[in-house]
């Protein structure tokens, strides 16, 4: 049996492929463009092992993805590749249109064909997973319930917009067509090989680098947090028992504005790494807002506790802590992903 996974090398594909083949021995194929978000490097500890195979490619391409589902014949797609960054949604939209909207079309399309070709036991046992974002549903004011599966979406950037258009035609596709689809829909996930242009990790190696660390606004925005390796779980628990055409909200129960996120990062870093300059809080800089900034995220998770028994095993306490330690016990990745040295990281180990 073999899944194939898009976005692989980036940050929370990475760690789903190495959670995944830590706890089966059923083989991945990860399929990763390798933008700047894309670093191979998180997989290396799967050079060799038989199990991974690491295919260079966009899931634009409908030759490449027909190819491969051909020649793999997976029973499951899982599907991470995305662009990501809602601060660079906003100043270049282009590629998120591209590799979220017309990226999940091709692939769907590819999987509608691949899984037509199926015998009747493995079309039902197949599943396409989509794995979406909580910022489909919009903003929350500070009185509203938290995001359930049945809110409205609402999505305010252009990164949003993207995905609640890939959910959109991932839904479509079973209704029309019958396609296996569930989809997953995740607050923030934070962990190891989080590429340090989203707020955590920024923070974590900014603050070592003695720069100041960015709080938009008045840091009030309020973001659920989750440890990456529970959203992984979570996908793993929906691949197996999730219902058809439906959609499951993750979260981690753990809402906290962002300054308060800036000041525990800075005071486990005090703790593992005391600065003789002085706390790390000081290097903390209030700069201007973020266009069409969303205030308040929050997820209500009790559909996939209840129908399957997932339940996050970090609290933010504890996933926060092991975030910090990676990091600090990781220079090299850090080092090699901000000189863009990560780049060459392929040529290098590879040779080619
Ligand atoms: P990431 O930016 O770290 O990684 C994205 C990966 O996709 C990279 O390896 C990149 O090379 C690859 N990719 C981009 N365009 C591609 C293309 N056209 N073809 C093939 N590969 C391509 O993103 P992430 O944070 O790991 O997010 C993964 C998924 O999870 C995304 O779909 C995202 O919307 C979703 N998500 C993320 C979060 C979060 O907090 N990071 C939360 C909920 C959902
Ligand atoms: P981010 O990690 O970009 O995730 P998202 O926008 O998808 O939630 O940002 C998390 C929060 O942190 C968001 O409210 C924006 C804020 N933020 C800052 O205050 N400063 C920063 O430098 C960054 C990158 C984000």
């Amino acid at each position: 049996m073999t899944i194939l996974v898009t976005g692989g090398a980036g940050f929370i594909g990475s760690n789903f492929v190495l959670d995944w083949l830590a706890q089966s021995d059923e083989k991945v194929v990860t399929l990763d463009a390798l933008t700047y978000a894309g670093n191979l490097e998180n997989l290396a500890s799967l050079q060799g092992d038989a199990r991974h195979l690491f295919v260079q490619g966009d899931i634009c391409d409908r030759a490449l993805v027909d190819r491969l589902l051909a020649e793999q014949r997976p029973r499951a797609l899982i599907h991470f590749a995305a662009e990501s960054h809602v601060d660079r949604s906003i100043s270049g939209p282009g590629a998120f249109m591209r590799t979220n909207i017309e990226g999940t079309y091709t692939l769907l399309e590819a999987a509608r064909g691949y899984w037509g070709t199926l015998d009747a036991d493995a079309k039902a046992a197949f599943r396409f997973h989509h794995v979406s974002t909580d910022e489909v549903y919009g903003s929350l004011q500070a009185e509203d319930p938290p995001f359930a599966e049945t809110n409205a979406y609402e999505p305010n950037s252009p990164y949003s917009a993207s995905k609640a258009a890939s959910d959109h035609l991932v839904r479509a596709w079973h209704h029309t067509y019958g396609l296996p689809v569930v989809t997953t829909n995740c607050s923030n996930n934070y962990g190891p090989f989080h590429f340090p242009e989203k707020l955590i990790p920024l923070m974590i190696v900014n603050a070592l680098a003695g720069k100041p660390l960015p709080v938009y606004g008045d840091g009030q925005q309020i973001r659920d947090w989750l440890y990456v390796s529970d959203h992984a779980s979570a996908i793993r628990a929906v691949l197996a028992g999730g219902r058809l055409g439906e959609t499951y909200n993750i979260g981690g129960w753990n809402e906290m504005a962002n300054i308060d996120i800036v000041n525990t990062v800075c005071a486990l870093l005090d703790e593992f790494r005391p600065d003789p300059a002085g706390p790390y809080a000081r290097l903390i800089s209030y700069v201007k807002d973020r266009p069409g900034h969303d205030r308040r995220y929050a997820i209500d998770a009790r559909k996939i506790e209840r129908e399957l028994g997932w339940r996050p095993a970090e609290t933010f306490a504890s996933g926060i802590r092991k975030t910090v330690q990676w990091y600090l016990a990781n220079p090299e990745w850090v080092a090699r992903v901000q000189s863009g040295a990560y780049r060459d990281w392929v040529s290098k180990q590879y040779g080619n």
